[in-house]
């Protein structure tokens, strides 16, 4: 695992978009796999701010997103699509026909799962999945006793995560508490991973994820098994880090000598 501390979260968001810019300017046919919440808004405003600038172009890039409520309409505002509309697909100039979202409009979840999986795979499967954590531990909506093995699924969403996302939503507004996600399986499949964590309220989860033992009970754990997995988080959500100093001196390391 490569663990990047920045001082500030507008830092560790320029080092995500940076890091995605680079991949997509490095890949022919690109296919990223997306994340939504608060973690991920300033990355997708950096990376807008770059394609303006001429830095980077989507026009090649297929993107996966990591899941869905169920039973939300696709323009909902509160639907994850609509989310990846308004803060990003809107104001890049990637093609809307190779943005995917793991949607299922009737009862057949199974299959809607599995044409997720397949459509993945038709693409030559994700290069670089951008992920942010809940407070449980959370990646996608894997919540915590969720399998290692797992493939895109229905998942019931927990209590704490249902808290966490409810300022999401109006008062009036139901909140689902049901999603499609894709399964820890299929995010370990993608050849790259960066996970983002900001603020202090993350700092707990993300200490869980880089330092803790491999368990269920908190699923981004299982990216210590991930061979090219990148962590970047903002100082505070560093701040329960056992090693901080020692990731702060092997970053020192890698731009030194390039290691
Ligand atoms: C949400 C999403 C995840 C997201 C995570 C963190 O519920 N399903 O994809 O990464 O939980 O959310 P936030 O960044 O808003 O804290």
């Amino acid at each position: 695992m490569r663990i990047v501390i920045l001082p500030t979260e507008v830092e560790a968001s320029n080092f995500a978009a940076e890091f995605i810019t680079e991949f997509i300017n490095n890949n022919k046919n690109p296919v990223v796999g997306l994340a939504t919440g608060g973690s991920v808004v300033m990355t997708y405003e950096a990376l807008i701010s770059k394609h303006q600038l001429g830095q980077v172009s989507f026009q090649e890039t297929t993107t996966f997103n990591l899941d869905e409520y169920l039973g939300l309409a696709p323009n909902h505002a509160q639907s994850y699509r609509s989310y990846m509309n308004r803060t990003l697909f809107d104001h890049i100039d990637i093609d809307p026909c190779n943005t995917y979202v793991p949607e299922c409009f009737d009862d057949n979840f199974d299959s809607a799962c599995s044409s997720y999986e397949n459509e993945i795979n038709k693409r030559g499967g994700i290069g670089l999945q951008l992920l942010g954590v809940g407070s449980n531990g959370h990646i996608g909506f894997n919540e915590p006793t969720s399998s290692f093995q797992s493939r895109t699924r229905v998942k019931t969403l927990t209590k704490s995560t249902l808290t966490q996302n409810a300022r999401f939503f109006e008062a009036s507004e139901n909140q689902p508490s049901l999603a499609i996600t894709m399964g820890i399986g299929t995010i370990m499949e993608a050849e790259n991973i960066l996970l983002i964590g900001l603020g202090k309220h993350k700092s707990k989860a993300v200490a869980d994820v880089i330092e803790g033992p491999l368990s269920a009970f908190c699923p981004g754990s299982i990216l210590q098994n991930h061979p090219n997995a990148t962590i970047v988080i903002d100082k505070l959500a560093a701040s329960d880090l056992e090693l901080y100093d020692y990731y702060i001196q092997t970053e020192k390391m890698k731009s030194k000598y390039n290691c």
